[in-house]
């Protein structure tokens, strides 16, 4: 890629990836998260931005390094993204790679939950996050082109097809995480592009290229 000189077809396109886990606090010292090292949203952030695009990056807590050429807006709670991902709009494309944690804690101490001897541990009441794919996806200023991921463990094709239905994407790039897969955390990754008239398999590949070739698919919407 680096030798390629040819125009870029996302000039003037403005694009919002999400990327990373969201921390979820229980209190000031421990959280709930979903596992997600940030490498295939931030390669997805990186490529649009090789392709011209203007790129907002809402970002989990990741170790990672940024992508080159995108701003990145680093925020730790699900609801903090939802809030980042909104005051991003108006954008041509939104792609939400991040683990969003489904549940949050519903009040989180404000101070240290201590052990007490004796004393049973605390029990956790959780309550549900927004779900950020789906309000971009049924906003008033829906981008043009939505995309989500699906992580699933069983049944990829079914449950990948109810989500982009559900939550109003135009793709879904839904992947079988199940350990033995090694996707998780990996530099590779076997995917499977659920689109509104059928899906694609598309073979493994590293998530640089997985990255590459999304962005020329959501560049061929854009001529
Ligand atoms: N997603 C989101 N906000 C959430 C949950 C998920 O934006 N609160 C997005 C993810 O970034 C991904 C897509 O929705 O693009 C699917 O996430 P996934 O966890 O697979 O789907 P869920 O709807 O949460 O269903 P479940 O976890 O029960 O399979
Ligand atoms: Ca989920």
């Amino acid at each position: 890629a680096l030798l390629d000189t040819g125009p870029k077809p996302l000039t003037g396109r403005k694009a919002i990836v999400t990327s990373g886990p969201t921390h979820e606090p229980i209190d000031p010292v421990r959280y709930i998260a979903n596992r997600s090292s940030g490498k295939q949203g931030h390669a997805i952030a990186g490529e649009l931005a090789w392709l011209g695009a203007d790129v907002t990056l809402v970002s989990g807590p990741v170790t990672i390094p940024d992508p080159k050429g995108v701003t990145v807006v680093r925020v730790e709670r699900a609801e903090e993204m939802r809030d980042a991902v909104l005051a991003a709009l108006p954008a041509d494309i939104a792609v939400m790679v991040a683990a969003v944690a489904d549940w949050r804690v519903a009040s989180a101490s404000g101070n240290k939950i201590k052990k007490k001897p004796g004393e049973a541990p605390p029990p956790l009441l959780l309550t549900e996050n927004p779900d950020i794919l789906k309000t971009v996806g049924h906003h008033p200023k829906r981008p043009k082109l939505v995309v989500g991921f699906a992580a699933e463990t069983q049944d990829v094709a079914e449950n990948g097809r109810s989500k982009l239905e559900r939550k109003g994407a135009d793709y879904i790039i839904a992947n079988d995480v199940s350990p033995h897969t090694g996707i998780m955390g990996g530099d590779r990754n076997t995917v499977k592009v659920i689109g509104k008239s059928g899906d694609e398999d598309w073979p493994d590949m590293d998530k640089q290229a997985v990255a590459e070739r999304l962005a020329r698919l959501i560049a061929s919407h854009f001529p």
